[in-house]
C-alpha cells in the first residue's frame, strides 16, 4: 500500500503539535518536514529546534526534506534533532556521495531530491547508495502549486532502473498531489506521496488521507 507523509508545511503553525497528532491518529505513515532557507528556494520554514520539539510528539518517522544551500553544514544538526531521513537536493551538493554517506554516518537514512527541470540521469551512478529518490512535482518552495505532468515520465524511470538493477530505495512524489494526481504517481512507481494542502486544507485529516489512498487503488 502507498504511504502517506503528510507535510506540516501547509499545517497550522500555532498549534503544530496538534496538527501532527492529528495526522498521525489519521493514518499517515510519515511526518514531511520542509526545510527552506531562502537561498536554494525563496521561502523560510523550518529549523533543527523544531524538529527536536516535534520529535516527541510522534513516533512516525520524521522525513526531513532539506531544501537548502551546503546541506552537509547543517545534516549533523537535523539527525541530532531527531530526523529518520534526510533528503538533500542534488541541484545543493557539488559532492552528492560524499553528501550521502555524511547522512547515513549520521546513523540516517539518505535521500536525494530532484528538482522538476533536473534530469533523473543526474543521480544514476547513486542510486545505490540511498534509501529514498524524492521527485518534486512542483519547483520547490511553497505548498499549494500545481501538478507538472511531465515528472510523471522521471518517476517511471527511476522506478525502471530500480528494478533493474535490484535497488531498494524507495521512490517519493512531492508537490501537487491530491486526489486527482495520486494514481498516476502510484502507477508510475511511487511508493511515498507526500501532500501538504491536500491534507491539512480540509477539517477532517483521516478522511483527507483516507481519500488520497482510496484515489490510488481505484
Ligand atoms: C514544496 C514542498 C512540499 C509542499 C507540498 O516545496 O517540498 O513538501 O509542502 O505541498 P502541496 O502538497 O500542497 O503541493
Ligand atoms: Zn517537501
Amino acid at each position: 500500500m502507498v504511504k502517506i507523509a503528510p507535510s506540516i508545511l501547509s499545517a497550522n503553525f500555532a498549534k503544530l503539535g496538534d496538527e501532527i497528532i492529528d495526522v498521525d491518529k489519521g493514518g499517515a505513515d510519515y511526518i514531511h518536514v520542509d526545510v527552506m532557507d531562502g537561498n536554494f528556494v525563496p521561502n523560510i520554514t523550518i529549523g533543527p529546534l523544531i524538529v527536536e520539539a516535534i520529535k516527541p510528539i510522534t513516533s512516525l518517522p520524521l522525513d526531513v526534506h532539506l531544501m537548502i544551500d551546503n546541506p552537509d553544514l547543517y545534516i549533523p544538526v537535523f539527525a541530532n534533532a531527531g530526523a529518520s531521513i534526510i533528503t538533500v537536493h542534488q541541484e545543493a551538493t557539488v559532492h552528492l556521495h560524499r553528501t550521502i554517506q555524511l547522512i547515513k554516518s549520521n546513523g540516517v537514512k539518505a535521500g536525494v531530491a530532484l528538482n522538476p527541470g533536473t534530469p533523473v540521469e543526474m543521480i544514476k551512478d547513486v542510486l545505490g547508495e540511498i534509501d529514498l529518490v524524492l521527485i518534486m512535482t512542483v519547483n520547490p518552495g511553497f505548498g499549494g502549486q500545481s501538478f507538472i505532468p511531465f515528472t510523471i515520465d522521471k518517476i517511471k524511470q527511476i522506478a525502471e532502473w530500480r528494478d533493474q538493477y535490484g535497488f531498494n530505495f524507495e521512490i517519493e512524489v512531492d508537490g501537487g498531489v491530491n486526489t486527482t494526481t495520486a494514481k498516476s504517481c502510484a502507477q508510475a512507481g511511487a511508493d511515498v506521496l507526500v501532500a501538504g494542502s491536500a491534507v491539512y486544507n480540509q477539517n477532517d485529516r483521516e478522511q483527507a488521507i483516507l481519500q488520497i489512498r482510496q484515489a490510488v487503488e481505484k
